[in-house]
């Protein structure tokens, strides 16, 4: 049995962590689900980040005048935290997102703590809230580190003094759809990146802009939008929030990482996985002609896993894929989540024990 003890306002709370939260795990979304604790450590510009605190989940103080809120200078990563059937927790590749994170914020002009710093405050994290691990086959703890400038600034600068946080939430499925496939629209008239930008970090920033688009796209019934390059406007970049590969026979295509596109770690162990399962992978230029005689489509990123396409819609043509059930996107789902959940045996080491 493991016990977190956690100091608040003076008073002591033990949760005993190696029950389950009161829940009902057959109805989770992607939403947010206070849970207990948060991590939170700081660093002084250009210093080193002090070993943080676990602290209740709530609001944070910050200056109005803080750098993350008035210029935007922050990151975040998401991985997520798996229960096995044996009641074990396990991440999936936490060095990944730390080293992300790393690159990230050398791009964005903050300090970021060490992979083993990340890696092992994303274990306590989810120790501490071990009970909102869902059971398996249930969903999974949806890890949300950020990496903020949070000292005041007023002149365009970096911040004076940095926050890493990490806070979690148990999560389900990321699209409404769930597990079956989702309707995209090329988008031909907002752009997501630009070359030189910071379409390749994951910085908050990235975000906001794609809600007109995205906003627009659900009013018209489509799950999400998908962006072409903003030079050509013929290649394939990524969907708001995932990457994208087109299958054609046996070959796997997904658009180049040129500093437009976020390199995704999903993307990355599923180029791997379809690799091991006999596909040719192709990391290029993808045009969006391609999508015309596509078998399949499909999307990967840490909250949608790998989504199936049923349908694009360019240009005012309705592309339909496979009746929407991909069978390629079905294989490579399996295997990857065989790993995650720890159903398959794990030989590239890609899970670790929290
Ligand atoms: C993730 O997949 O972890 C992301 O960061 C995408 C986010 C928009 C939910």
């Amino acid at each position: 049995r493991s016990n977190v003890r956690c100091q608040v306002d003076g008073a002591s709370t033990i949760h005993n962590t190696s029950e389950l939260a009161d829940k009902n795990w057959d109805d989770i979304g992607f939403g947010l689900v206070p849970t207990d604790y948060m991590y939170v450590a700081k660093s002084p510009k250009d210093g080193v980040f002090t070993e943080g605190e676990l602290q209740r989940f709530g609001p944070i103080q910050l200056s109005p005048s803080a750098g993350i809120l008035n210029y935007g200078q922050g990151l975040f990563e998401g991985l997520k935290a798996y229960r096995k059937v044996d009641g074990s927790v396990v991440l999936f590749r936490p060095e990944e997102n730390a080293w992300r994170m790393r690159m990230g914020a050398e791009r964005m002009c903050m300090p970021s703590p060490t992979v083993e710093h990340f890696v092992h405050a994303v274990k306590q994290t989810v120790l501490a809230n071990k009970r909102w691990v869902p059971p398996p086959g249930k969903g999974s703890l949806y890890i949300r580190p950020l990496l903020m400038g949070s000292g005041a600034v007023l002149g365009l600068a970096p911040a004076p003094e940095y926050t890493f946080l990490i806070f979690v939430s148990p999560v389900g499925n990321y699209f409404k759809e769930g597990l079956a496939p989702i309707n995209l629209i090329v988008e031909n008239e907002f752009h997501r990146a630009i070359p030189g930008g910071t379409g390749g970090v994951k910085t908050i920033g990235n975000y906001a802009p794609v809600l007109k688009a995205q906003s627009i796209a659900k009013a018209k019934g489509y799950s999400d939008v998908l962006y072409l390059d903003s030079i050509h406007k013929k290649y394939l970049e990524e969907v708001s929030s995932c990457n994208v590969f087109v299958v054609k026979g046996k070959v796997i295509s997904t658009p180049a990482i040129k500093g437009t596109i976020l390199p995704g770690i999903t993307r990355k162990s599923i180029i791997e996985v379809a690799q091991s399962e006999g596909f040719q992978v192709e990391e290029r230029l993808v045009a969006v002609d391609e999508l015309l005689d596509a078998d399949e489509v499909f999307c990967t990123g840490t909250a949608v896993v790998v989504s199936p396409v049923g349908s694009i819609t360019y240009l005012g043509r309705r592309l339909e894929y496979n009746n929407g059930v991909g069978a390629v996107s079905q294989q490579l789902y399996s295997a990857l989540t065989g790993l995650q959940m720890g159903l398959s045996e794990d030989k590239l080491g890609w899970t670790v024990g929290v």
